[in-house]
Order: structure tokens, then C-alpha cells, then sequence
């Protein structure tokens, strides 16, 4: 067998050609654009790149951007009065604070202040609740880009063993009320899974969201099984890895991602939906 690719990259230019749409018409209507705002704390490179994309994104369809950078040696407390302002300003729909921040700041403390309303990223413990109580608001952006990209394939979700290797915060635990909530079987592995590699083989839909380049191998992959690779490495010389043995995966599965161009565009589209969403709009088609 020889797999479907899920393009991300061209998914994603479709989305933001709609959601571009979207905004000319609210802006027909004399509304305000939907406006985003990036906090990026310090100057980590890879945060830079992933800030720097999300603004050319917003750019793009039509959203008024902002980008606030602060220096590495803010307080909890400045940044907090940063976060409480944001909440309060009326052009800015929706928000995001760049993770990692440096150590000296309490993570949990800086999301726990965000306006759920506001909160774009879907990091906030308000809407990873409503997620799991199957009441969605604002969805955690990449397991949101990945039902996305699963829609796309026709997967029955009812009945569909998935397993979801990785269970951190922001990717494995909400990728899994994702599927649990779209009608999958779910199967959670993490450090301390046993037998990760029987979870996989049993898997219809197979996501790995771990970060560690090879990990799963073609003979961790059940015939005809849709394979989304989460996992994003950059090696020495600044190559993106995944997790997923692509040349070994598009042997066996239907469908798989790639790395680059697979789930990150779908990440950053879900940002816009997201951003759309708190700005009182939906799409068209949803
Ligand atoms: N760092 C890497 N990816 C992300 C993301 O999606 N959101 C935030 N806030 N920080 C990140």
C-alpha cells in the first residue's frame, strides 16, 4: 500500500482563503477586523520563528496583529498586568502568551489569568474543562488542526480504535477528548506505557505527539491506518524531524502526514479560527 499524504500546507491555504472572506465581509459590515495579540517573553529563536508566522498569518487574511515583546527579565507580576490588560482591550479578540517563558515565571499562573473568552491557544484550564465535558469553546490549537486534517480522510470515528502516544498538556491530553469526544475508542501511552508499540499496532488512527524522530517504526502501524505525526525536532543542523518513520509509515498506512507541511499549518489555521471564533464569527461551512 502506498499512503495518501495529507498535505497541511495547501489544507491550511484554503482555510485562510475562506477566512479571509470572512473578515472582508465583517469589515463590509464596518466591524472591527478580528484582532490578535502575541506576547513573546525573552528572545528564544524558535518562539521568534513560530511569533513571526503567526503575525505574516494574521497579515494574511486580514486580522489586525500585534506583537508585544518583553524583555526575559519581567516579573510575575508585570506579566500579569500585561495579561489583565489585554483582557480588558476592546480591538484585541483573542490572545496568546508564546511558551516556553523563561523559569522564573509560574507557567500554570500566567494562563490561569487569560480571559477564557480571549483565549486563543485553548490552554486555559476553563477551556480545556469544557473540552472534556463535551461542551467545546475555544479548542487547543493543535489537536483542533488535527481533527481538521482527520476530517479530511472520511475516518469513521465511531468505533475507531485511536491511540494518542504523548500525553502532555497542550498536545496529548486535549488530542485525546478530541477523539473521545468525535466518537473514537482512545487509548492514552506516555513515559510510563509498558507496551506502546501494541497500543500503536491496534490503532486506526495513530497520532504521535512526543518529539523524539524515529520512534515509530512501519511495524508499529496497522494496515490502512490513518497516521498524523505531531512530533517536531530540529536537529543540528536545523532539519525538522518528526516522530514517524515517514518512508516506512507511507508503506503500510492510508493516510499520513508529513513533516514539514503536515499538522503545523493546521496548528496556525486553528489560531485563526479560533481568533474568528472570539470575534463572534464562524464560517460558512462551520
Ligand atoms: N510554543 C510552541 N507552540 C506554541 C503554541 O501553540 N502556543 C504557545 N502559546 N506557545 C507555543
Amino acid at each position: 500500500m502506498t499512503a495518501q499524504v495529507l498535505d497541511g500546507k495547501a489544507i491550511a491555504a484554503a482555510y485562510r482563503r475562506d477566512i479571509r472572506q470572512a473578515v472582508q465581509r465583517r469589515v463590509s459590515e464596518a466591524l472591527k477586523p478580528p484582532g490578535l495579540a502575541v506576547v513573546l517573553v525573552g528572545d528564544d529563536a524558535a518562539s521568534e520563528v513560530y511569533v513571526n508566522a503567526k503575525a505574516r498569518d494574521c497579515r494574511q487574511v486580514g486580522f489586525r496583529s500585534v506583537v508585544e515583546r518583553i524583555d526575559a527579565t519581567v516579573t510575575q507580576d508585570e506579566l500579569e498586568a500585561r495579561i489583565l490588560a489585554l483582557n480588558a482591550d476592546p480591538d484585541i479578540h483573542g490572545f496568546l502568551v508564546q511558551l516556553p517563558l523563561p523559569e522564573h515565571i509560574d507557567t500554570n499562573r500566567i494562563i490561569d489569568q487569560i480571559d477564557p473568552a480571549k483565549d486563543v491557544d485553548g490552554f486555559h484550564p476553563h477551556n480545556i474543562g469544557r473540552l472534556a465535558l463535551r461542551r467545546p469553546a475555544l479548542r487547543s490549537c493543535t489537536p483542533m488542526g488535527v481533527m481538521l486534517l482527520l476530517d479530511r480522510t472520511g475516518v469513521d470515528y465511531y468505533g475507531a480504535q485511536a491511540t494518542v502516544i504523548g500525553a502532555s498538556n497542550h498536545l496529548g491530553r486535549p488530542m485525546g477528548l478530541e477523539l473521545l469526544q468525535a466518537g473514537c475508542t482512545v487509548t492514552m501511552t506516555h513515559k510510563f506505557t509498558r507496551d506502546t508499540d501494541a497500543a500503536a499496532r491496534q490503532a486506526d488512527i495513530l497520532i504521535s505527539a512526543v518529539g523524539k524522530p524515529g520512534l515509530v517504526q512501519g511495524d508499529w502501524i496497522k494496515p490502512g491506518a490513518v497516521v498524523i505525526d505531531v512530533g517536531i525536532t530540529r536537529d543540528e543542523r536545523g532539519k525538522l524531524h518528526g516522530d514517524v518513520d515517514f518512508d516506512a509509515a507511507a508503506k503500510v498506512a492510508a493516510w499520513v502526514t508529513p513533516v514539514p507541511g503536515g499538522v503545523g499549518p493546521m496548528t496556525r489555521v486553528a489560531l485563526l479560527l479560533n481568533t474568528l471564533q472570539a470575534a463572534g464569527e464562524v464560517l460558512d461551512d462551520g
